[in-house]
């Protein structure tokens, strides 16, 4: 039998603790313990493809402060985040987006561009969506503003997915026929490819939200955050929304997923009464 499939000891509860440890510490995300078969088959996976045997020599070399382990580190965060997104995910959320976009045009307080931050995109079906209803928007309204998508994500791999625009029925499921005709061209028999004139509206790049402080200061009118925040501990989430309100302009609205957080309030923001969305609207 070669060795490559040679199974793995049990990962020790202690290491397990120093890989839980160093992963929150370095991206925010909080393992939960019926997730230690995931990290150990992961560990176990990349151990083999690398053909390294022991777990301390792997952990150090994930460890290690230079180029290799940094590298190294990209590609098992990648396989340990949890990924799964789909175009529209949850509609109320971006009917709120359009809405307000509609009002700040109605009452003339947009100006200039309209910036929308999408943290933690995945592989792009959260961002292009909402190019595709801030577009449809825009059009309606025969207003001819600038609209810019930043998204980011700590993931490499699924920021090169979401920059190539190309989707599978997965992705597509709560993408209408009259959507897939506006904003897709056809790929092959089996995917539809994000228009050109949409994706130029969106800009993908890598950034991690545990790290805020370290990121460039551009003020957005919406920044969005659907299921990330919940792999945070509370204490983090709270931090994070914190410096997410830095973010906003004055009068800037802020959308997480429902109930990602329940006890976090800001002398600086509005909750928006409304049951379907949680969002927060700064003040001017
Ligand atoms: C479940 S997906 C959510 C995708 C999309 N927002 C949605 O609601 O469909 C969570 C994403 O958050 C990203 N993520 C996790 N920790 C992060 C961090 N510290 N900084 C930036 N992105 C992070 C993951 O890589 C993953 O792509």
């Amino acid at each position: 039998m070669s060795w490559s499939f040679k199974k793995f000891d049990v990962l020790p509860e202690s290491k397990f603790l120093l890989w839980e440890k160093l992963l929150e510490a370095r991206t925010g995300i909080q393992l939960a313990s019926q997730q230690k078969v995931l990290l150990q088959t992961q560990i176990a996976i990349r151990m083999r493809e690398l053909n390294i045997t022991s777990y301390d020599d792997y952990y150090d070399q994930v460890k290690q402060d230079n180029k290799a382990g940094l590298i190294e580190w990209q590609i098992l965060v990648d396989r340990l985040v949890v990924k799964e997104t789909t175009f529209f995910r949850h509609r109320p959320s971006l009917d709120f987006v359009c809405q307000y976009l509609k009002n700040k045009i109605d009452q003339k307080t947009l100006h200039d561009s309209f910036d929308i931050w999408s943290v933690g995109c995945s592989t792009g079906e959260e961002p292009y969506g909402l190019a595709m209803l801030v577009n449809d928007c825009l059009e309606k309204s025969q207003e001819h503003f600038y609209f810019g998508i930043t998204a980011v994500d700590v993931s490499l791999p699924v920021l090169s997915i979401a920059r190539r625009g190309v989707y599978g029925e997965r992705s597509l499921a709560f993408v209408n026929e009259e959507e897939r005709q506006r904003y897709f061209r056809p790929h092959d028999e089996q995917h539809l490819e994000v228009l050109p004139r949409l994706k130029k509206r969106v800009c993908f790049s890598q950034a991690n939200i545990n790290k805020l402080n370290v990121m460039p200061v551009q003020l957005m009118d919406v920044v969005f955050c659907q299921n990330v925040l919940i792999y945070f501990r509370r204490w983090r989430r709270r931090e994070i929304l914190n410096q997410l309100v830095n973010r906003l302009k004055p009068g800037g609205l802020l959308i997480i997923g429902l109930g990602e957080t329940t006890d976090w309030q800001h002398e600086e923001m509005q909750r928006v009464d409304n049951d379907e969305v949680q969002a927060y609207i700064k003040r001017i």
